[in-house]
């Protein structure tokens, strides 16, 4: 793919027309789903979480002139929602041609010129980058100065599809050493990651319509709430927390 020239990806090898409205409905509808995470879902705990921090970050962010907001992995955006009132432009890259995506790119070789983006969002895609530090590279040198980025990534979740790794706080310390401000926060204490690990290891699997369906209305939910309820014993011991949200200021 051609090095692109700002927002103009007219000359782009992908061609979003050719996505059906269905198929946006779809990914739109997929979106609101991991934005509202309900009790019933294994992700329930560190969603919530992850939707209260993005929000806080989304509201802090200057609105004024408009802000150019790149989501890398884009083809579901749960949070857009919170930076399309100060969004200017708001382009998503993807390597799969599917859902909401403007561009196919690759994260490691992104196709924009230097200093283009005020905002990056990457939530949910680092644990499937091949090379994640050339990844941060990229999303540092598209971005203008003094312009954020957003990542949220797995620590802990059991072996998934073609993912690759899972990314502790001194991960991003290294990876993102190049920025001059960085703030990381765990989605939950190490109570609700234990809660939530057990939900995903026990009900991930699950193929059976009618055992999921069970599942959904007792077990999930109830280890969910246990985790609500037991959440205030972990404090702020977060070795165990399993995902993190981190806000990176170039
Ligand atoms: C788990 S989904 C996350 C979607 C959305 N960002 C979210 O938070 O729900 C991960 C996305 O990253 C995309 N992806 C994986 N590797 C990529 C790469 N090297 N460059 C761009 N996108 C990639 C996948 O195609 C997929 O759409």
């Amino acid at each position: 793919m051609k090095e692109q020239t700002g927002y103009n990806y007219a000359e782009s090898s992908a061609k979003p027309n050719s996505i059906s409205e269905r198929q946006r409905d779809d990914a739109i509808e997929a979106g609101n789903e991991i934005l509202d995470a309900r009790l019933s879902n294994v992700d329930y705990l560190v969603q919530k979480e992850r939707k209260r921090i993005i929000k806080r970050w989304a509201e802090s962010l200057p609105s004024g002139a408009g802000l150019n907001i790149l989501d890398v992995g884009g083809r579901i955006q749960p949070y857009r929602i919170f930076f399309e009132s100060k969004a200017r432009n708001y382009v998503a890259i993807d390597l799969q041609f599917e859902g909401l995506i403007d561009v196919l790119a690759n994260i490691e070789k992104l196709p924009f010129q230097s200093e283009t983006f005020d905002v990056i969002l990457c939530t949910q895609v680092m644990s499937y980058i091949h090379d994640p530090q050339a990844a941060c590279d990229e999303m540092h040198r598209v971005l203008v100065p003094d312009g954020h980025l957003i990542v949220t990534a797995p620590s802990f979740f059991p072996e998934h599809h073609d993912e690759i790794w899972r990314l502790l706080p001194a991960a991003y310390v290294h990876m993102l050493k190049q920025f001059r401000e960085l703030t990381i926060e765990p989605e939950g204490n190490s109570v609700l990651g234990l809660h939530r690990s057990l939900n995903v290891i026990f009900h991930a699997d699950i193929e059976n319509y009618r055992v999921r369906w069970l599942a959904e209305r007792t077990s999930i939910p109830l280890i969910n709430l246990m985790a609500v309820v037991l959440g205030p014993l972990g404090r702020s011991n977060t070795r165990c927390t399993a995902n993190y949200c981190v806000l990176a200021r170039k």
